[in-house]
C-alpha cells in the first residue's frame, strides 16, 4: 500500500462535500461571487475559535503576510527579521512592501524563530518589524519574542500559514496574541479553501479598520490607496463548511504525530519532542537524520516503497539565489535545512501506515 504525502483533496466526508456544492449552486443562482454571508460567517466563527476579535478574510496567505506589514506602517528603508527557515512568501512579502529582509536564526531541534538571535541582529540592524513563523504548525516561542518586541518597539506579524490548529499553550490557540497573525487556506493546508484564501486576526480596532480599506481598493473612512484582495464569496462558503471539522482533522493529526513519536524512538534519526504533540498542528511530521547523505539515501528509499516524502526546506531562503545578497544570521537553519526530512502526515493515517513507513525507516538504517 502506498502512503501518500498529502491527502488534501478527499474530504472524507461526503456530507460536506453536498453543503459545498449546495452553497455554491446557490452563489450562482443569487450571483453573490464576492464578499456575501459566508465571509462573514467564517470571519466571526474563525475569530471566536482562535480567540481573536477580528477575523479579515483576503484573497491568500502571501497577501495577508504584506498587508500585515503594510498597516503596520512598514515599507522602504526598514528592516523586518525572516527566519530562513520558512516558505518564500514571507521574504516575498517584505519585498513586496520594499523594505529588507534580514535572518533571524532558528533553534537546530524545531526549526523556530530565536529569541537569542533575535536579540543579537536588532542590535546590530535596528529592526522595524519580526516574522515568526509557526513553522510545520510548530509554536514559535512567542513570550520571549513578544516581551523582546515590546522593550524595544518592533511590530510582529506571526506568519500562521501552516498553523491552523496550533496552540502556545493549553487553551491559547494561534491568533490570542497581541500581534497581528495571518493565515492560509491554500488547498494543501490544514484548513482549506478550494482555491487560495488567506486572513489575518487582530485585537485592534484600527489595524481592522485599516485591514478592511487595504483590501478592498482603500474605501473606508479615509480613500487611501489599497489594491484588490477580497476573498471570493465561494471560497469562504467552503471554509465556514470545513471550519466544524477541522478541529477533528487536528485532533487525528496529533493522534498520527504521537504514533510517529512512539514508533520512531530508538532509531538513528531525531523526532521532534514530546510536548509539541498536543501544541502542533501537525501541518507536517519533520525529522532529522545525521547528513544531507543520509538524507536523500532515506528519501529514496522511501520513494521507492512508495512512501512519499519530501525535504521542506531543502535550503534556507538565505540560500536562495534571489535573495543571497541580504544579510543576518543563518547557521544553524542551514544545518537544519540539510538534515531535515517531512514523512507523510495527514489526518487520514492510520496505525498500519504509520508502522508501515517506521518498518521502512528500520530497514533502511538496518
Ligand atoms: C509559511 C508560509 N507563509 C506564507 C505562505 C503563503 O500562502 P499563500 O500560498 O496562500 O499565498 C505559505 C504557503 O504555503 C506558507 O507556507
Amino acid at each position: 500500500m502506498a502512503v501518500s504525502f498529502y491527502n488534501f483533496n478527499d474530504l472524507h466526508h461526503d456530507e460536506i462535500i453536498t453543503t459545498i456544492k449546495d452553497r455554491i449552486n446557490s452563489i450562482i443562482d443569487n450571483s453573490a461571487f464576492v464578499e456575501g454571508e459566508f465571509n462573514q460567517a467564517f470571519e466571526k466563527e474563525f475569530a471566536a475559535n482562535q480567540k481573536a476579535k477580528h477575523c479579515l478574510l483576503v484573497a491568500n496567505g502571501t497577501d495577508a503576510l504584506e498587508i500585515a506589514l503594510k498597516v503596520y506602517g512598514v515599507g522602504p528603508g526598514d528592516k523586518v527579521g525572516v527566519p530562513g527557515i520558512t516558505f518564500y512568501a514571507t521574504a516575498e512579502a517584505v519585498l513586496n512592501v520594499g523594505a529588507t529582509p534580514v535572518w533571524i536564526d532558528v533553534d537546530p531541534i524545531a526549526g523556530l524563530f530565536c529569541p537569542k538571535s533575535l536579540e543579537r541582529v536588532h542590535a546590530k540592524h535596528n529592526l522595524k518589524a519580526v516574522m515568526p513563523v509557526h513553522i510545520y504548525g510548530l509554536p514559535c516561542p512567542m513570550k520571549e519574542i513578544n516581551s523582546f518586541c515590546q522593550t524595544n518597539n518592533i511590530a510582529i506579524v506571526e506568519d500562521a500559514a501552516q498553523a491552523q490548529g496550533t496552540y502556545y499553550g493549553e487553551n491559547s490557540p494561534v491568533g490570542d496574541s497581541p500581534n497581528l497573525v495571518t493565515f492560509s487556506f491554500y488547498p494543501t493546508k490544514n484548513l482549506s479553501a478550494f482555491g487560495d484564501a488567506g486572513c489575518i486576526l487582530t485585537n485592534d480596532d484600527d489595524l481592522a479598520k485599516k485591514i478592511l480599506a487595504e483590501r478592498n481598493h482603500g474605501r473606508g473612512d479615509d480613500m487611501v490607496m489599497g489594491r484588490n484582495s477580497r476573498c471570493d464569496h465561494m471560497q469562504a462558503a467552503v471554509l465556514h463548511a470545513k471550519l466544524p471539522e477541522a478541529q477533528k482533522f487536528n485532533n487525528q493529526r496529533k493522534m498520527v504525530a504521537q504514533r510517529y513519536f512512539n514508533a520512531l524512538q530508538g532509531l538513528p534519526i531525531k523526532v521532534l519532542p514530546e510536548h509539541f504533540i498536543c501544541l502542533s498542528s501537525w501541518h507536517l511530521y519533520p525529522v532529522q537524520v545525521e547528513s544531507v547523505e543520509v538524507r536523500e539515501k532515506l528519501m529514496a528509499y522511501l520513494r521507492s516503497k512508495e512512501i512519499g516524502c519530501t525535504p521542506f526546506y531543502e535550503k534556507t531562503l538565505s540560500q536562495e539565489a534571489s535573495l543571497v545578497e541580504f544579510e543576518g544570521e543563518d547557521e544553524s537553519a542551514r544545518g537544519f535545512a540539510g538534515h531535515t526530512l517531512c514523512l507523510p502526515m495527514n489526518p487520514f493515517l492510520t496505525e498500519e501506515d504509520v508502522l508501515e513507513v517506521s518498518g521502512a525507516i528500520k530497514e533502511f538504517f538496518n
